[in-house]
């Protein structure tokens, strides 16, 4: 059990595309452990590797449906094979700071990939649990949602935050 330090944009792990899994180790084990911990204590729908520092394909998702109330789902390798629909979702992120914004996405996605016993697994998802699997797949691909919206409103965004970032480092500096 640990919780890991979130990287935050503008990062460049995050913009990195992730390599495949070809073993499940131990040490991919404990990551999706060590995952599931820190998706629990931001709190956050969903955490991918890359977001932790590991460029591996790996991506934890707490699973919300009648059934499955506090069961986080492990995804190794995770693809999405068919995606139908579309619906605009306000998203935002563990690793974009004081930012939400509307993004268009797919309705429905099958995902496919592993489980964390290197079982096939294939699951079907639909509306906000459809997003959280396109945002935490597009991770794995170095894709941020800031970078689905209007470069507008990202420059907007980059603007803000780097000013916000100046502030904090001159009063650490006053400090
Ligand atoms: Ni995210």
């Amino acid at each position: 059990m640990a919780v890991l330090k979130i990287c935050k944009y503008p990062d460049p792990i995050l913009k990195q595309e992730a390599g495949p899994i070809v073993e499940i180790t131990d040490d991919i084990h404990k990551l999706a452990e060590d995952m599931i911990d820190t998706m629990r204590e931001a709190p956050g729908a969903g955490l991918a590797a890359p977001q932790v520092g590991q460029s591996l394909r790996i991506i934890v998702i707490e699973a919300s449906t009648a059934e499955e109330v506090g069961q986080a789902l492990v995804v190794i390798n995770p693809e999405i094979i068919r995606s139908d629909g579309s619906l605009v979702y306000e998203e935002g992120c563990l690793s974009v700071i004081d930012y939400s914004a509307k993004v268009t996405r797919a309705n429905q996605v099958l995902v496919r990939g592993l489980d964390i016993d290197g079982n096939p697994i294939e699951i079907e998802a639909e509306g906000r649990m459809a997003v959280v699997f396109q945002h935490e797949i597009d991770h794995l691909n170095g894709i941020l949602f800031i970078d689905r919206i209007s470069s507008l409103k990202r420059e907007i965004y980059r603007r803000r935050l780097k000013k916000a970032l100046k502030k904090e480092e001159q009063e650490a500096r006053e400090s």
